[in-house]
């Protein structure tokens, strides 16, 4: 390597599945990065940077184990520490589980760099993001979730198999919650500048359906093999390399939307500085009723810590 990555991104909670496979991903798609493995497993930690920096020796980046003091001092800090799902349980039973460890990981780093942008991955998400921002002390736009944007992929890929369009063109997303209250936005999805629900492909296929295959999809996974980390662990790395490299990408991320008064899982462009625009998506009745409820949800579950 001749010259040394300039941009430091440490991920919490590396030694577990999540964030190592975030750590991979990053490295794999030839991010310039130097990255930090923390965890509270030392051993754990210590193997899976070992393990990852084998892999850069053809790549720009780097990856060795980290203290919470250097994550601290970090570009990007990705939060994936906490339990995860048992199967059959719902993201928001964690929470319970995971608010003090994050509220606990934010003090160990401190004193966090002002120009740091969290990233939050552990579930449930929109509720631990808003907790992370609160017990960081950063300002809103710096402290963001991953989301819907894994559930969006999922979408898309449905999409696409049913349309015969690529998923990076159609313009669908799963909004709300990550977690059992997303729901599909169907009234502002397009392809190609024409509504989606116009596609003739489209005529007479289950919405509901495919909202449900998307909604459970991760229950399944957890049913088969224990857990999930493929899919948020290249998620996690697209929008880390958006806050990086400045590209204002859009993403369904879990964002502050000042007209809700909450974090919510919502179409957001993702730049240096973190959230850059969040945008007003336009909603049919059914899907204003399924807002109603994802909103409620996310903020009496916020309003408890
Ligand atoms: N947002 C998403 O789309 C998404 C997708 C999959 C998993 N997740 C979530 O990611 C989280 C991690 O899942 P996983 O499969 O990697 O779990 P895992 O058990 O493999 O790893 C969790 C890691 O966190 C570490 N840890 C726990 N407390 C810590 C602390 N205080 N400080 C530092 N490290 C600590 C553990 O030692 C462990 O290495 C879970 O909450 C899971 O629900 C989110």
């Amino acid at each position: 390597m001749s010259t040394p990555p300039s941009q430091r991104v440490s991920i919490i909670g590396g030694g577990g599945n999540v964030g190592a496979t975030i750590a991979f991903a990053l490295l794999a798609k030839g991010v310039s990065v130097e990255v930090l493995i923390v965890d509270k497993a030392d051993n754990a930690a210590h193997g899976q940077a070992m393990d990852i920096d084998d892999a850069s020796f053809s790549l720009p980046g780097t990856c060795r184990i980290g203290t919470f003091q250097e994550a601290g001092q970090s570009d990007v800090i990705i939060v994936t520490a906490g339990a995860r799902q048992k199967p059959g349980e719902s993201r928001s039973s964690l929470v319970d589980r995971n608010y003090e460890i994050i509220g606990s990981i934010m003090e160990s780093m401190k004193p966090i760099r002002p120009t740091a942008r969290i990233l939050v991955v552990s579930n449930p998400v929109d509720v631990l993001t808003d907790i992370a921002q609160k017990t960081s002390g950063l300002p809103r736009n710096q402290v963001l979730g991953s989301g819907t944007y894994l559930d969006t992929g999922r979408l898309r890929n449905e999409l696409s198999v049913i349309t015969g369009v690529s998923s990076t063109s159609i313009h669908a997303y799963m909004l709300g919650e990550h977690g059992d209250n997303q729901f599909v936005g169907w009234a502002s999805a397009t392809i190609g500048g024409q509504p989606l629900l116009s596609h003739p492909k489209m005529a007479g296929v289950d919405r509901e359906a495919i909202h449900e295959r998307v909604r459970r999809k991760a229950y399944e996974i957890i049913e088969a093999k224990g857990s999930t980390y493929y899919g948020i662990g290249l998620c996690a790395a697209n929008i880390t390399e958006a806050l990086l490299y400045n590209t204002s990408q859009v993403y369904s991320v879990t964002n502050y939307v000042e007209r809700f008064g909450c974090y919510m899982s919502w179409p957001a462009a993702i730049g240096r500085g973190g959230v850059e625009q969040s945008f007003e998506v336009r909603l049919d009745d059914a899907e204003k009723k399924q807002f109603d409820v994802a909103l409620d949800a996310i903020k009496s579950a916020c309003a408890k810590f």
